[in-house]
This record gives structure tokens, C-alpha cells and sequence, in this order.
């Protein structure tokens, strides 16, 4: 009787119209104290052959069918990352035009990767898992961990850096905290998506040893141990499949090797060919182009590969029933995992906390990068006047960039997040200094903000000039946008210089004015031929909702930064191996012959000087380090190494480091990066406070991808700890032994 009642209550939250008598016992796939897998048998068992096909394919722009006479809900996707995307019409793009799917808007996946902090990963997750609850979508698409291959991608504001280390630490936190709301993540783009520019035709070359070793690390954590519910097939092809239909990423690696038992849902459109997709791993298709008129179906996504004519080789025998059951037996997963959990909680949108949780991310991953003679932060004991220039300080950046663009609930831009802060302590004036070009609207979205300037260059750089002669600080907002071509999906950016002659900008206001602050919103690193003319410069990305709130805090020291970047910033395009070796963009093939010298690897391989380090961030106080140490001088592959390192705040302004550690390899049969990241911690200090940092060698930090044996080695040798506050800023070292077992 309980369970009869219980599965009444999962009935009636799943919204079903079945009725179930008092007397009827509990369908075992009703039942939440049984295994998943006998509940998932049951109710394929009940299905018939439609209703599992249906399942397979999208029936509106962002949903699935569930199966109503069995009270199995509809599932409900919705972009991703960074906020929970505004309703669209049924079958379009357009917004529907609801009045409650404001969102908040959360920084760029750029910005949280730029914290090197997983606590605030699993914020950000349980943060936006709440968001996508209340909103009653059960898979997020999101997050994106495509590995930053070259600065052009315009995607790369919705990735988590370069480094596949620190990509995958960061992604475990994200995916825990937005499935603990019983919402699957779905992590995308599975796999090689590096660029924009040619993304449906490109098929992408590389070497086993680069894919597992650069590619696919973040991925297998996403699955193995963030244990994510969901993964989306890139658009590229990999060995001339499209990644969405592809044996050799999901049914060889994600699922054989893996052992990933989610669902591969389609990219929106990415899918070509019914066989590939019946037979090489993907549950869901979603997004396709469709044409149900002149198929003369009953709606347009019958027309899907894995609709009508999936269906019509079932029925035929040619493919198999069990081809439909493998696919369906993983949506069925999804859905006992997210709708038909009955002990999920419920969620919240919009709310003060989730804004808070917002600015704490933003506030942590905002990057210092140069601040000569502590220009920073803003003395507001001092400053009379303060001059804002820059188009990026008033400028909407939550709408636009592609599918993740959101309708954000508000957005305080740096210019009015610096008045509030500044209040009447100073006057805060306000210069345009360039103009670019209109914003575009997103999906019916309007942007609602008119900031056409018909000014010529010289005008606009002569006023910004004017006002900035008597200013005591002035703050140049600038960077990229989310326009094409710029950081927005789609497109890549064409080169790696600043738009809008911003370039020309900064130098006359350098010129101008010695107490020059420039702080640039991307989610790219940017060229900066200024650099040395100009004393302070502030990483800042897309940070959504709170975005002025935080940049304010930083700029005037309520937060001491600490944010370090998640990839390099080179001085030239031609520093980076993509672009110095490869095909890039290649339509139709291209090779990535850098291999695994990608970012700060190749940087160190080729002995280049970036314009700042992968890893690099400054503070307002100082930090020391201590000597590293070893509890031994000597491991067996079965052994782990305890490395310690002692820390120490020596400012007089609380802050926080985050200690890095990279492994080099003296000598080993294939050529290895100089060093690689396996290790970080970030540690919080008070003025004076010392804290000492620990960290865990084992064999899988000594080991590299070995392509002939198919597997992870680690060759007995000599390896060194390097530890250090960013790539290139390393503060001791020592070294150990790997004996054979
Ligand atoms: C993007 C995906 C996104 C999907 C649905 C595609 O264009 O590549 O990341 O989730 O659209 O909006």
C-alpha cells in the first residue's frame, strides 16, 4: 500500500494522466527502491516500438517525448553555460516571449576555470542546477570543455582553458553540483570542437597520443568522475564521422573505454546520416533541418534520422530491435535520474543567491595581470576624479555570442557598478573613446540599448584625451565582444589585435595620463602591443549578471585579486603552435600538427616568451614560498609522493595564491612537454599567514599516453617537482625517482 501510494506521488509529479487503482501493484519502474537498471528493463518492456523511437528525437526545438500512458515525462533541455536560456517558440529560435524566464547570468566558464578554484565550480554547478530545476528542464547543456587550442576560436569563452588538468579538476565540482538538483549536465562539445570557423565540414587529424593526452582528459573526468549524466557530440568530424555519429569517440572510448551509461545527445543539427547515427552511439537527436512538408509526415521532426526512417528499418527487420532498446535503456537512465527522482529538490531562479554566487565566481577569476608601482587598487582617499573610457563598460554583454546568450534577469555594467562604489567619493566621468559596431539581437532578443556614435575615431579618441588630462586615474574598459567574429559562436575571430582601434586609443591615453588602468573583457587573450606603456592591466571576462559589481571590487581592493589565467596570452598569433604549424582553419581536413604542444607546451618547447603565462595572476599583497620538499627520494609505480610547501602571506592585505605544481620528465622514450600541470591549491592567507600546501604524486601524474600500447605509461626515471605561482614563475623545485615495480 505505502508503495502504491508513493508511486501514485512519482505519478502525479511527473505529471502523468494515468490512473492508478488502490489495488494495482507498483510497476516495478515506478519503483525508486529498485535498482535502476530492473526499473529501466521494466519499462522498456511496456513500450512498443514507436513509442521507443520517439523517444530518440527531438519534438520541438528543445524537448523530447516522453511516454505519457506510462507517466514518463517529456525531457527538457535548455542552453548553457553560463544561465538557463530564455523560452523559445515551439518550433523556432525566437524567444517566446514569456515573462518570467529571466535568468541569472553567470561569468563565462573562462572566468571560473580563471578562479582555480573548485569550490567555486561546485557553486557555480549548484547555483545554476537550481536555476534549471525551478525552470523544469532536466538536462542543461553545459559545460563546455573543449581545450583552448588558439586564441581565434570564438567559442573559447565557454571553455575552461588550455590545460587539460586544470579543465578537469574544474569540471568534476560543476557537473556534482548541477546534478545534485536532478539535472543532468550535459558536457559538450565530445570531441576536437576547436574552432568555430568550419566547424560542420572540418574533420579533424591528430594523433592517438595527442587525443588522450591533450583532448579527451577533461572529458573522461566529465564522465568517470564527475559522473555526468549527459555528453554532446561536437559538429566536426574525427576519422570522416561526425563526432555525433561516431564509433570511434562514443562507442569505442566514451562507452567501451569509459564505460559512460548517460545519453549522447546530438549537437543542435549535427547529425547526417541514419546509419551512423542508429549504430555509433548517439541516443538523442536534436536540432536537425528539417523538412516535413513536402515528406508530407505529420510534423516536421518525424523527418529526423532517428525518427520515421529509423522506424521504417525497424519494422523491416533490417536493423535490429535492440539497436532502438540500447538507446532508449539510457534516456530511460536520464529520466530516473532527473524528473522521475521524486526526491530532487525544486530549485530557485533569479534569486539574491544565486546573483552572490555569481560575484563571488567573478570576483575570484578576474585576472591582475601587470600593476607597476601598486597603481592599483584605486585610492579613494586620494582620487578626485576618475575617468571611465571604453565602449565595454556600458555595453550588454549577456546577449549575443550564440547559444549561450541569455535573457539575463539584470546586468550591471563596469560603469555602473563603479559609480555605485565610488558614490560621492569621487567623480566618476564617463568617455566613449571608440566606437564599434551595433550589437546584434539573439534569438528575437533586442538588446535594447542604442550605442551608435556617429563621432569619427579622432574625435572620440580627442574628448576621452580632453577628459582624461586632470583625471587622477583613468580606466580604459575595452576588449572583445560578443559579436561574430569576435567571441561568439559560429565564427572565429579573424586575428588576434583588438577591434575598433582600440590600440590607438590606449596609446593616446597613455600618453595622456601616467595612472592608466586597462581592463579587458574577452574571453580570448588579445594582443597588446601597449603593454609596457601602460602600468596596470586587469583581466576581466564576460561576468555576467554581476559583472560591474565585481570588476568594482577589484578595481578598488574590497577584493584582492586572484584570479589566474587558464591559458596563455601570446604576443603573436604565430607563438601558438596551431597557428605556427597547423591547417587551421582547414574546410574540409585539418591537421593538428603541433600535437600535444598546445599552450604554455609549446610556449616552453619553442622557449618563448608569452605576453603573460598560463597560470599567471597577481595580488595586492605578496607572497613567499618555501623550499619544496619530499617525504621520500623515491617511488615505486604503486607508491604516491607527499610533496610540501610552505606559503606565506607577506603583505599586510588578506589574500590567496593559488600554489601551482608541474611535473617534468628528464628523459623518456617519446618527446614530453618540458612540464605539465598535475597539481594546484589555492590557499586563502591572512596578513603574516603562513600555510603549507600538500600535494599527492602519483603514477598517473608521472605517466604519459604511450599510442602503441594503447595505454598510460609511466617510465621509471628521474622527474622533477616544480612548484610555483604560475607556468613561468616557478619557485623551487626538486627532484625524485620512479624505480620500476
Ligand atoms: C551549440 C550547442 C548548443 C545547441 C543548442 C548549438 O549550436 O553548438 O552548444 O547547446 O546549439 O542551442
Amino acid at each position: 500500500m505505502q508503495k502504491t501510494i508513493k508511486s501514485f506521488i512519482a505519478i502525479l509529479l511527473a505529471g502523468s494522466p494515468v490512473c492508478l487503482s488502490a489495488q494495482s501493484s507498483v510497476p516495478v519502474y515506478l519503483d525508486e527502491t529498485k535498482p535502476i537498471e530492473q526499473r529501466v528493463e521494466d519499462a522498456l518492456s511496456r513500450m512498443t516500438l514507436e513509442e521507443k523511437v520517439a523517444m530518440c528525437h527531438a519534438q520541438s526545438k528543445f524537448s523530447s517525448r516522453g511516454i505519457p500512458r506510462l507517466g514518463i515525462p517529456d525531457n527538457w533541455m535548455s542552453d548553457g553555460p553560463h544561465g538557463i536560456r530564455a523560452e523559445v517558440f515551439w518550433d523556432e529560435w525566437d524567444q517566446a516571449g514569456w515573462t518570467n524566464d529571466s535568468c541569472t547570468a553567470f561569468p563565462a566558464l573562462t572566468c571560473l576555470a580563471a578562479s582555480w578554484n573548485p569550490e567555486m565550480s561546485a557553486l557555480y554547478g549548484k547555483s545554476i542546477g537550481e536555476e534549471a530545476r525551478y525552470r523544469n528542464k532536466n538536462v542543461l547543456l553545459g559545460p563546455g570543455v573543449n581545450i583552448y587550442r588558439t586564441p581565434l576560436n570564438g567559442r573559447n569563452f565557454e571553455y575552461m582553458g588550455e590545460d587539460p588538468y586544470l579543465s578537469s579538476r574544474m569540471v568534476i565540482p560543476y557537473i556534482q553540483g548541477v546534478q545534485s538538483n536532478g539535472v543532468a549536465a550535459c558536457v559538450k562539445h565530445f570531441a576536437l570542437n576547436n574552432q568555430e570557423t568550419n566547424r560542420h565540414t572540418v574533420n579533424v587529424n591528430i594523433d592517438d597520443r595527442t587525443l588522450y593526452e591533450i583532448y579527451l582528459p577533461a572529458f573522461k573526468a566529465a564522465v568517470q568522475e564527475g559522473k555526468a549524466w549527459a555528453i554532446m557530440g561536437a559538429y566536426n568530424k574525427y576519422k570522416g564521422q561526425w563526432c555525433g555519429q561516431n564509433q570511434y569517440l562514443l562507442n569505442d572510448i566514451l562507452r567501451g573505454e569509459w564505460g559512460f551509461d548517460g545519453v549522447v545527445v546530438s549537437d543542435w543539427g549535427g547529425i547526417n546520416n541514419t546509419r551512423q547515427a542508429i549504430y555509433n552511439g548517439l541516443d538523442m537527436e536534436f536540432g536537425s533541418w528539417t523538412d516535413g512538408l513536402s515528406e508530407g509526415t505529420s510534423d516536421a521532426y518525424s523527418n529526423y534520422y532517428l525518427a520515421t526512417p529509423f522506424l521504417k528499418l525497424l519494422k523491416s527487420g533490417e536493423v535490429k530491435e535492440e539497436e532502438v532498446d540500447k538507446k532508449v535503456r539510457n534516456i530511460l537512465r536520464l529520466v530516473f535520474r532527473t524528473t522521475m527522482n521524486t526526491k530532487r529538490p525544486w530549485g530557485s531562479f533569479g534569486t539574491p543567491e544565486h546573483g552572490a554566487a555569481g560575484r563571488k565566481i567573478a570576483e575570484e577569476g578576474i585576472v591582475l595581470l601587470k600593476n607597476e608601482q601598486n597603481l592599483l587598487p584605486i585610492d579613494l582617499t586620494k582620487a578626485k576624479k576618475i575617468l571611465v573610457v571604453g565602449e565595454n563598460a556600458v555595453k550588454v554583454m549577456t546577449i549575443g555570442g550564440g547559444s549561450s546568450s541569455l535573457k539575463a534577469k539584470y546586468e550591471i555594467s563596469p560603469q555602473e557598478g563603479i559609480k555605485q562604489r565610488i558614490g560621492n567619493q569621487a567623480e566618476v566621468l564617463f568617455a566613449r573613446g571608440y566606437a564599434g559596431e551595433k550589437s546584434k539581437a539573439q534569438d528575437g532578443l533586442q538588446v535594447g540599448q542604442d550605442l551608435t556614435d556617429n563621432r569619427s575615431e579622432d574625435e572620440l579618441i580627442a574628448e576621452a584625451c580632453n577628459l582624461a588630462k586632470d583625471a587622477d586615474y583613468v580606466l580604459f574598459i575595452g576588449g572583445l565582444n560578443k559579436n561574430d567574429g569576435q567571441d561568439s559562436e559560429g565564427n572565429d575571430r579573424s586575428g588576434l589585435g583588438l577591434p575598433y582601434n582600440q590600440d590607438k586609443v590606449i596609446g593616446a591615453l597613455a600618453k595622456t595620463n601616467k595612472n592608466l588602468v586597462v581592463i579587458n573583457i574577452s574571453g580570448n587573450a588579445v594582443a597588446m602591443p601597449w603593454v609596457n606603456e601602460v602600468p596596470a592591466i586587469v583581466q576581466a571576462w564576460y561576468l555576467g549578471s554581476e559583472a560591474g559589481h565585481a570588476i568594482a571590487s577589484i578595481l578598488t581592493g574590497d577584493v584582492n585579486p586572484s584570479g589566474k589565467l587558464p591559458f596563455t596570452f601570446p604576443v603573436r598569433l604565430e607563438d601558438n603552435g596551431a597557428h605556427k604549424l597547423g591547417d587551421y582553419p582547414g574546410k574540409e581536413e585539418e591537421t593538428y600538427r603541433e600535437g600535444i604542444f598546445v599552450g604554455y607546451r609549446w610556449i616552453d618547447k619553442e622557449k618563448i616568451k608569452p605576453l603573460f603565462s598560463f597560470g599567471h595572476g597577481l595580488s595586492y599583497t605578496t607572497f613567499t614560498y618555501g623550499k619544496v620538499t619530499a617525504d621520500k627520494k623515491e617511488m615505486t609505480p604503486e607508491q604516491t609522493l607527499s610533496l610540501r610547501v610552505k606559503v606565506k602571506n607577506t603583505g599586510n592585505r588578506k589574500g590567496a595564491e593559488t600554489v601551482q605544481l608541474y611535473i617534468h620528465d628528464d628523459k623518456s622514450s617519446l618527446p614530453r612537454p618540458v612540464k605539465e600541470l598535475k597539481g594546484f591549491k589555492k590557499v586563502f592567507l591572512e596578513p603574516g599567514e603562513e600555510q603549507e600546501v600538500v600535494f599527492t604524486v602519483d603514477k598517473k601524474a608521472l605517466s604519459f599516453f604511450d599510442p602503441a600500447k594503447h595505454d598510460w605509461i609511466a617510465e621509471p626515471g628521474t622527474f622533477e617537482a616544480w612548484v610555483g605561482a604560475s607556468s613561468t614563475d616557478i619557485k623551487s623545485k626538486i627532484t625524485f625517482k620512479l624505480n620500476s615495480l
